[in-house]
């Protein structure tokens, strides 16, 4: 390796898998009181997805990298590092990532669970990009996935409207010469103060799992939903901010933004912030809700594949998520 010499990165293919179940507003009417135009209007949100029983993150996982390998040309065996960005890994221990390489029969690479909830494929595309910059690997799988719905109380109307299951993938590879692919810049952050906004209590060494987790419910996630709304807004605007000033880009620059679909809502303010018009903004909300680590990227994948984002365009991804977690990076595609 060459210790000066530096690399761009380049997305070199996406993926992403949806589970089969579908679980629309008209179904949750009949779980919860609620009503399909309150979450419409509210939200943007129609229907989520569902793993199937004994349908796990690492599975979801499998099916999108295996999606992006095809797309990038590529093999597990081209694999040289794997990243899963999950707040519903398999299992505490071993990592989701050791479990995908294994499914995948990839190498036995440099494999790590990322956790920054729903900034965490965010968080991952970055720490990917320094692995590709200095020329440590050439080609790197980065996974957003979740199994939400185990941790969602389906007699809470105010989360289990929002929430589901989903995987996305991209390899992110070392561009050739000719190939103008590049992260132009990042910028990331976590705000511990404001971390009680959204959290899952038990299930760590601060609350183990015991009867009484499961009789208080504190196996479910907790969130105070009109302040996360206020700070997700603040928070993605701030950090596109950021990069596109380090990238000296104005915002007219920017072909596609593509944030966290947590709320559509969310998603039209910080575009309203910047005078960018919807019409620029990819939104896939409405058919898969909030999916947490994988919205970015499953949309990302959604809109290379039906040739909205084409190679050359500049992209804004945005996120933000439990922690307070937040990032946006700005990318030649
Ligand atoms: C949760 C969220 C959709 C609620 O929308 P909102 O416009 O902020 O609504 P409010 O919380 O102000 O609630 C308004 C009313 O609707 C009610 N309500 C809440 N959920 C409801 C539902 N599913 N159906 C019908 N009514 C509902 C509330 O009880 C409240 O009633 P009240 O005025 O009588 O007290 C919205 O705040 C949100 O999306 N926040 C961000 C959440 C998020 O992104 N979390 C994940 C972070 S990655």
């Amino acid at each position: 390796m060459n210790s000066t010499k530096t690399y761009r990165s380049r997305i070199s293919g996406t993926g992403s898998y949806l589970p089969e179940k579908v679980l629309t507003n008209h179904d949750l009417e009949k779980m919860v009181d609620t009503s399909h135009e309150w979450i419409m209007e509210r939200t943007g949100i129609y229907a989520r997805h569902i793993a199937a029983d004994g349908e796990v993150t690492s599975d979801l996982s499998l099916k999108a990298s295996q999606r992006a390998l095809e797309a990038a040309g590529l093999t597990a065996q081209d694999v040289d590092m794997i990243l899963v960005a999950t707040a519903s890994p398999d299992q505490p221990m071993p990592n989701t990532a050791c479990i995908l390489q294994h499914k995948l029969g990839a190498r036995t690479c440099m494999s790590l669970d990322i956790s920054a909830a729903c900034s965490g494929f965010v968080y991952g595309l970055v720490v990917a990009d320094q692995f590709v910059r200095t020329g440590a690997y050439k080609h790197v799988l980065v996974v957003g996935a979740e199994v939400l719905h185990p941790y969602v109380n389906y007699k809470e109307r105010d989360t289990c409207i929002l929430f589901g299951d989903a995987a996305g993938a991209v390899v992110l590879s070392r561009a050739e010469e000719d190939q103008d692919s590049e992260i132009y810049s990042f910028f990331l952050q976590g705000d511990g103060a404001i971390g009680d906004l959204f959290v899952l209590p038990a299930g760590g060494s601060a609350l183990p799992f015991s009867k009484e987790v499961l009789e208080n419910g504190q196996h479910y996630v907790r969130m105070k939903g009109r302040e996360i709304f206020k700070h997700a807004v603040r928070t993605m605007s701030e950090c596109c901010h950021e990069v596109l000033r380090a990238h000296n880009m104005p915002p007219s620059e920017v072909s596609w933004v593509i944030p966290h679909q947590a709320n559509v809502r969310i998603i039209e303010a910080v575009a309203k912030h910047f005078g960018i018009s919807m019409d620029k903004v990819v939104v896939e909300i409405e058919d898969m809700g909030n999916t947490s680590a994988a919205t970015v990227v499953v949309a990302l994948d959604k809109a290379v594949r039906d040739g909205r984002i084409q190679r050359g365009q500049n992209l804004l991804l945005t996120a933000f998520g439990a922690g307070i977690t937040s990032g946006a990076i700005l990318m030649r595609y």
